[in-house]
């Protein structure tokens, strides 16, 4: 596994103890066990500065944005567009007209796919996806092909997880219209090398989608320097709330797309005879916002800065491979995913235990990863197995816990047999 070696002022260890104290649900206890909490892929938790952020506005400074003279709208609006630009920060976006609220990663697909593909498309004309995609990457994209006519086309990927590039450059072509990547696979924690990808495509003048959901919380991201055309991501994964995420857009791309909502704050003018679209970013952004949920993402990502995108990849990069070899030497485990290069995601299998079984023997013991195909059938399909198990790591994991859950496996090998 490599991940990029940390900045040298980056190299400082985490204090994970401190940090865990941020997050109060990582205090609770579960069927009488200390929580361990393992399925931060699914959604991670939050610390204390997210949740005091976001009732403190609720206490004090509730408005609707964009609407009123009086003084709290002002607030709400300033606390509002404040958070976006901490988010324009977060992944070098040129600008915030180039920064869209939206519900998450699986409306930013949405949006792209409806608002620049389709009236793009012809019969004929190409996606083209990968293998390793979440069903976010894959279902928007067929929905877009049935309405046009355009086809699907799909990178294979290999056994250990990775995407074949050689059949990539024969997938690439004249009628190719949009790629869509996965920045990092939720299912197996592959790091998609999205930079070779992106050159590629560039030079067939094919834009760019990259699903960052996985990668976000777990590595500084750069949408400036990955020269990509549109990056998705959620808040609910990068310790902020539900319900909020963000779709960065190149603006000349935005500014040329339709909304694909209408309704009010999207508009600047409205007659029966015709309506004026709002300025970017708000001519995406129909009908009151996830003002909490915005400046509530705001606030994580003022935590997640603070702790150093660069520190939190080399702590969890540790955890990754203390957990690596940990779970190699259970008897009769295997990784499923195998890549050089991983995010602190491992999906494995245990004998022939139904992942469910596990699941379940592993939360009596307070132990809580996912089991189930992970929104990722086609990923399922190519190891052609139903499910897996996924034990997925944040920053405020720690070692013991991986203890935890190999002693908890432990414990199912003896119920299941
Ligand atoms: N996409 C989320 C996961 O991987 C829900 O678990």
């Amino acid at each position: 596994m490599s991940v990029a070696a940390p900045a040298p002022s980056a190299r400082a260890a985490l204090d994970v103890e401190a940090i865990r104290r941020d997050f109060p649900v990582l205090a609770r206890r579960v069927h009488g066990k200390p929580l361990c909490y393992l399925d931060n892929a699914a959604s991670s938790q939050r610390p204390r500065q997210v949740i005091d952020t976001i009732s403190g506005y609720y206490q004090s400074s509730h408005a609707n944005v964009h609407r009123g003279v009086h003084a709290l709208s002002q607030e709400a609006t300033d606390l509002f567009e404040g958070a976006r630009e901490k988010l324009r920060r977060f992944v070098n976006a040129r600008s915030t007209r180039e920064v869209i609220f939206v519900r998450g990663t699986t409306e930013a697909i949405n949006l792209v796919a409806q608002s620049y593909a389709r009236p793009r498309l012809a019969p004929g004309d190409e996606i083209l996806i990968s293998w390793l995609e979440h069903h976010a990457n894959i279902v928007p994209w067929q929905m877009v092909c049935e309405q046009t006519g355009a086809r699907l086309r799909v990178i294979p990927m290999t056994q250990s997880g990775e995407l074949d590039f050689d059949a990539f450059l024969s997938l690439i072509g004249e009628r190719t219209r949009l790629l869509a990547l996965a920045h990092v696979s939720n299912a197996l924690g592959t790091v998609v090398p999205v930079q070779r990808f992106i050159a590629e495509a560039r030079r067939h003048g094919v834009p760019v989608l990259l699903d960052g959901a996985q990668a976000v919380p777990h590595m500084p991201v750069d949408v400036q320097q990955l020269d990509c055309d549109f990056y998705c991501f959620s808040g609910h994964k990068m310790c902020g709330p539900t319900g909020i995420g963000v779709l960065y857009g190149r603006e000349s791309l935005l500014a040329a797309m339709p909304p694909w909502q209408g309704g009010g704050d999207m508009i600047l003018a409205v007659s029966f005879e015709r309506t004026i679209y709002n300025d970017l970013p708000w001519k995406f952004e129909a009908g009151t916002p996830h003002i909490a949920g915005a400046i509530g993402l705001g606030a994580a990502v003022d935590y997640l800065e603070e702790i150093g995108l660069g520190r939190i990849a080399a702590a969890e990069h540790d955890l990754l491979e203390y957990a690596t070899t940990r779970l190699e030497g259970v008897d009769g485990l295997e990784i499923v995913g195998t890549a050089p290069d991983k995010a602190a995601v491992i999906s494995f299998k245990l004998r022939d235990i139904h992942p469910h079984d596990l699941g379940t023997i592993l939360d009596m013991e307070g132990v809580a990863i996912r089991t189930g195909h992970h929104c990722a059938m086609p990923v399922m399909d190519f190891y052609g197995v139903p499910a897996t198990a996924r034990a997925s790591f944040a920053f405020y994991n720690t070692r013991a816990e991986v203890d935890r859950l190999v002693a908890a496996l432990g414990v199912a090998q003896e119920i299941l047999g």
